[in-house]
């Protein structure tokens, strides 16, 4: 039994998905103290957006740590965090016509989701919360009551009041109009349901099986809440990052939210650091309101500005399109026939095969396990886990990305073929 196994609770749970013992990473490839290398498909779910100990990232680092850089300071002003703002102004606000202000919430993304309700909250005088069934926002009180997972919810003994669930876009409720359905809540006096301070939405469900909304659906529900003064926060903690190509995943259906949450990749290299962007006409806190110790992490400030020029100079947004187009490609034509009725689904650099219709809730976790076996990571999401996600580095060589969806093919095919003697 390892000392983690032994000591650390049992609510560990990527040691158990992934049990081996990491002692190194670069770029795409982590490696572990038997000499063992895994491709990563999996990203620190979200958080590894330029690979692990990206170079240029890293020198900015040494270079700070060297020089004696301020490493924590609350919420004071440091040469670290204006230049972080300039420079997130100057690259993926100003251009996009965006006048945000921002708040540094700390240290991970539920942070930010704590806060951005409360700031709804605050600033409409009204209390219920929309949010989307499979939404996942993460799992403190406050986020866990617009997270729409059992699994999780149940572990709160608390009934999360106050948030009305919504089906999301994803035909899952059979092609459900949820935008009638919440102007008919609103419009009905016998509903039960008063109008709420906030919708909370990922332009695409991440943790709860890869459901991409169509920009249509997302200029409807802009619409809809410019025309019912709801305020639209728009959760981009995980796709958001330039995941899908653009910077904010919201970029391309043209909409613009009132309250954006980021965290995960936003520093770029795994360090803690979440924030919200709101508009001014939002910013109803006194001073201190909202508080806490780690807000606005330096190191995370000099990685975020480093990753940032990077993601120019690298061409980012181009090399997605390229992986977009191959996984695209890949999954549709070589892995969606390995069985009938698996679903691909995905935008961008995130993608997910639905095996829900095989009714074998083991099957998603079996090829998972023989993936990592094959040195391969791969995380399941969605009802029952039942979707493997493909979420790799967005600069991962295609080499790499050739070579992983080489190895998750020939896990499947042994798999489904096994599968298919026995169900088909
Ligand atoms: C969309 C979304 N929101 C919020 C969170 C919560 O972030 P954290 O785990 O950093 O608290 C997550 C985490 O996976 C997420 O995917």
């Amino acid at each position: 039994m390892s000392i983690v196994d032994e000591f650390e609770s049992n609510v560990r749970y990527y040691s158990r998905a992934f049990p081996d013992l990491f002692t190194q990473a670069q770029g795409s490839i982590m490696y572990s103290k038997r000499g063992k290398e895994y491709i990563d498909f999996f990203a620190g779910a979200g958080a590894l957006n330029y690979g692990h100990n990206n170079a240029y990232i890293k020198e900015a680092l040494i270079r700070y740590i060297q020089s004696n850089g301020i490493t924590h300071a609350l919420d004071m002003s440091t040469e670290a965090k204006e230049t972080f703002i300039a420079t997130f102004h100057k690259l993926q606000l100003l251009p996009h016509s965006l006048d945000y202000v921002f708040q540094f919430c700390g240290p991970s993304g539920t942070n930010a989701v704590e806060a951005a309700i409360k700031l709804a909250r605050k600033a409409t005088g009204r209390t219920g919360i929309f949010s989307f069934m499979g939404g996942f926002h993460g799992v403190t009180l406050g986020s866990l009551s617009v997270t729409s997972n059992a699994f999780h919810r149940n572990a709160a003994f608390l009934p999360s009041s106050h948030v009305t669930f919504i089906p999301y876009c994803d035909g899952i409720y059979g092609g459900f109009d949820s935008i009638t359905y919440m102007e008919n809540i609103l419009n009905d006096t016998h509903s039960g349901i008063d109008k709420p301070a906030a919708i909370i939405l990922e332009t695409i469900q991440a943790e709860g099986g890869i459901y991409v909304s169509s920009k249509a659906w997302l200029q409807d529900l802009e619409r809809f809440c410019r025309r019912h003064g709801i305020l639209l926060i728009c959760d981009d903690i995980q796709v958001g990052c330039g995941r899908v190509g653009e910077f904010f995943s919201f970029k391309e259906a043209g909409i613009v939210p009132d309250i954006v949450a980021l965290s995960k990749s936003i520093s770029g290299y795994g360090l803690p650091m979440s924030l919200l962007l709101y508009s001014r006409t939002l910013d109803h806190w006194l001073p201190g309101e909202h508080n806490g110790t780690f807000r606005g992490n330096q190191l995370a400030f000099v990685a975020a500005v480093a990753a940032l020029e990077y993601r120019e100079s690298a061409n980012l947004k181009q090399q997605v399109q390229v992986k977009e187009m191959y996984l695209k490609k890949y999954l549709t034509e070589r892995l969606s026939i390995l069985a009938p009725d698996i679903a691909i689904r995905g935008r961008g650099a995130i993608w997910g095969i639905d095996l829900s219709a095989l009714n074998d809730h083991n099957v998603a976790k079996k090829i998972a396990s023989d993936c990592f076996e094959n040195g391969l990571l791969i995380e399941r999401v969605g009802r029952h886990d039942n979707v493997l996600k493909i979420m790799p580095p967005l600069n991962i060589e295609m080499e790499l990305l050739e070579e992983g969806c080489r190895r998750l093919e020939q896990v499947m095919i042994q798999n489904l073929l096994s599968t298919s003697v026995r169900t088909f």
